[in-house]
């Protein structure tokens, strides 16, 4: 029976991973690490019997040590932190320090460009490659499940807003997906050793495409509407991203907008790691469209 640990799984990727985990691999064990096990949101995570919710701090290299000891893969969620190339390169090393086997890090697509979020995220890369443990990086685009942002407006007044042209097409992956292919990866390293990986969904959408699957989903008439990018990073803001985050979210849609083939290239990674094809926005929406 192998062992996996991960570091900060209290966020979107990490829920959807030990989800994955408790209902596809059963025999795996996983610690689900975070700051503190008592807090409401890890609650969930107590999602099966192989699945134990431990403290995990990735600012503390002892405790990373101790958790991370003899680990078959450990799984480090970049976190969503300004400090983020420090503290991932600090769990990387107690990972290596604490004798894993093999090291799975959250990536960006637009690691090493000249954005915010790329070059956080480029010295991470560089790092992880040259621990001389076997590894695999995880290439994240924009989320679908992002758009539970966006559901007051949806539900409000039948409006997506947005700052990238009506036609510019990028390929976001659901949530729910990278779970699966993280914990599908991780339970078998054998067959992922040294990997990058750009988890997307099939092919591009629009946003004005987004806009007719939700029309067509919800049986009403959902409008797409452009924004400048200086709102949009104000909204981003007032729903409590802090400044540095939401200016990289900006220039994510700056690239979509430049159709940047860093932003807008599908791969075929996630049906090649799980077999399965990715949900696009129709599916993914289908059974949720009730809370828009
Ligand atoms: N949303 C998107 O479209 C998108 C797309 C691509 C990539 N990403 C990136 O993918 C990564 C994972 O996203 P996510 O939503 O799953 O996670 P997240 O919520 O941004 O971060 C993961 C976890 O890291 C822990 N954490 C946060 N700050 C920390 C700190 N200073 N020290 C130690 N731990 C800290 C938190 O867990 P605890 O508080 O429980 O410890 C948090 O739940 C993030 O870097 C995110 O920016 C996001």
């Amino acid at each position: 029976m192998s062992f996996v640990a991960i570091a900060g799984t209290s966020g979107y990727v990490g829920q959807a991973t030990v989800q994955a985990f408790a209902k596809a691999f059963p025999k795996v064990t996983v610690k689900a690490g975070v700051r503190d096990p008592s807090a409401e949101k890890a609650q969930s995570l107590k999602a099966g019997d192989n699945i134990q919710l431990t403290k995990i701090d990735m600012n503390d290299a002892e405790n990373m040590k101790a958790e991370f000891k003899n680990a078959d893969a450990v799984y480090i969620i970049t976190p969503g932190h300004i400090d983020r190339t420090k503290i991932t390169i600090g769990a990387i090393d107690a990972a290596k320090a604490a004798g894993a086997k093999y090291i799975v890090v959250v990536s960006f697509p637009t690691a090493h460009s000249d954005s915010c979020f790329g070059k956080q995220i480029g010295p991470v890369e560089d790092h992880l490659k040259a621990s001389g443990v076997a590894y695999a990086i995880l290439r994240l685009p924009m989320f679908i499940d992002n758009f539970w942002g966006l559901a007051a407006g949806i539900k409000g007044d039948n409006k997506i807003y947005a700052p990238v042209k009506p036609e510019a097409a990028y390929c976001p992956i659901a949530v729910e997906d990278i779970g699966l292919a993280s914990a599908t990866i991780l339970a078998n390293p054998e067959k992922h050793q040294n990997k990058i990986y750009t988890l997307t969904s099939a092919k591009n959408i629009s946003h004005a495409e987004i806009a007719k699957v939700f029309s067509d989903a919800l049986g009403r008439q959902i409008d797409y509407v452009q924004v400048p990018y200086e709102a949009a990073q104000k909204a981003f803001m007032d729903i409590g991203l802090p400044e540095w985050q939401a200016a990289g979210v900006m220039e994510l849609y700056k690239y979509v907008d430049a159709g940047d083939k860093m932003v807008t290239t599908p791969t075929s990674d996630f049906k090649d790691i799980t077999g399965n094809d990715p949900k696009g926005f129709k599916e993914w929406l289908e059974p949720v469209k009730g809370a828009f």
